[in-house]
């Protein structure tokens, strides 16, 4: 990975696509399990790291719940996200929408309650201490049934202030958006703003950015670079400022590539495309890494920088006074 340039570094940021159980970082991961008395199959840090050969996203999904295994404390959560927000303030990251999965920790007898005000406690410290705005978007696991997703959004509601947004997540595979229908029809009635994850490559991929369009009519899409195969879902998608949240390292991971030449092309076409880490823990890099990718395979300019960070603000659900402040920081930004 070559380093990452000043400019990059520097860049005012905003994250909208950030898996806080997908920041736990092998050290981390150590201590908890210490601290819990949760043992582990590994002998050291550097075993966990071997460990980590995802080939797809089952691969990877499969290290991702397991590594859960050691948060089990309202403190963990908090030490989880903490470390997430002190590594990316040093990389100018202004504002970050993160996805966290209440069911990855319900379904293994760890309460919901547990698991958000840890996070959220996190989230106040680091706006105070930091500088770093956030908001939490509850994503559903698309591998367990739809009732269950619905039961969770119920359980949501007495914290209702405190989450942005609903997403779906998981295995995509034999699992499509309109499994969720009715759970994110009912999401949007109670306020909540939406977005799915349209993970890339998976089997009948554009058809599944076509359902999360037309018939659950998202907010934005996670991931979605597929949408190219079907260009009048792209002409949608510029035409309604439906924004895209790509991970190149991800992708790399667990597709053929990093997709960035996708990237500039849906940005031509003018599809507000962002740049954004997915799970920096197991991929290896956090949101500045994910930039200097796409500088180092696409070659672009500061400008078209700038224009993706830029555009992270306009699709983000942020009060628009922050927006502002954000975009004004941005515009300002000379490197
Ligand atoms: N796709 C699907 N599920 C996930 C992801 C992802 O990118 N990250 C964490 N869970
Ligand atoms: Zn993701």
């Amino acid at each position: 990975m070559t380093a990452i340039s000043p400019f990059v570094q520097g860049l005012p940021k905003v994250e909208l696509h950030l898996h806080i159980e997908g920041t736990l970082e092998p050290d981390l991961k150590f201590k908890l399990a210490a601290r819990n008395g949760v043992e582990l199959p590994y002998a050291s840090e550097e075993e966990v790291r071997a460990s980590y050969q995802f080939d797809d996203l089952a691969s990877f999904l499969d290290a991702y719940y397991e590594g859960m295994s050691v948060l089990l404390t309202a403190e963990d959560f908090y030490d989880l996200a903490m470390e997430y927000f002190r590594k990316v303030a040093r990389q100018n990251v202004r504002y970050v929408e993160m996805f966290f999965d209440p069911q990855a920790h319900t379904s293994r007898g760890v309460e919901f309650h547990t698991v958000i005000s840890g996070l959220r406690r996190a989230q106040i410290e680091a706006r105070e201490q930091l500088g770093v705005d956030s908001a939490l978007i509850m994503c559903f696991l698309r591998d367990f049934q739809a009732e269950y997703a619905m039961a969770t959004l119920l359980e949501s509601l007495p914290y209702r202030p405190w989450i942005i947004g609903v997403g779906l997540d998981s295995d995509e595979t034999g699992n499509p958006p309109a499994k969720f229908a009715a759970v994110f029809a009912k999401a949007r009635e109670l306020g909540y703003q939406l977005t799915m994850h349209c993970d890339v490559d998976i089997a009948d991929s554009a058809e599944h950015i076509r359902q999360v369009l037309e018939d659950v009519r998202v907010d934005r899409v996670d991931h979605g670079t597929n949408v190219l195969e079907k260009p009048e879902l792209v002409d949608y998608m510029a035409e309604h400022g439906i924004g895209l949240t790509s991970c190149p390292i991800s992708n790399t991971w667990v597709s053929d590539g990093s997709k960035v030449g996708l990237l500039t092309e849906l940005d031509k076409r003018g599809v507000k495309v962002t740049v954004n880490s997915d799970d920096p823990a197991y991929f290896g890099g956090y949101i500045a890494e994910n930039y200097q990718r796409v500088v180092d395979e696409a070659g672009v300019d500061e400008e078209t920088l700038k224009r993706f960070a830029r555009n992270a603000v306009d699709i983000s659900w942020a009060p628009a006074s922050l927006k502002e402040r954000i975009a004004a920081e941005i515009a300002a930004y000379k490197g």
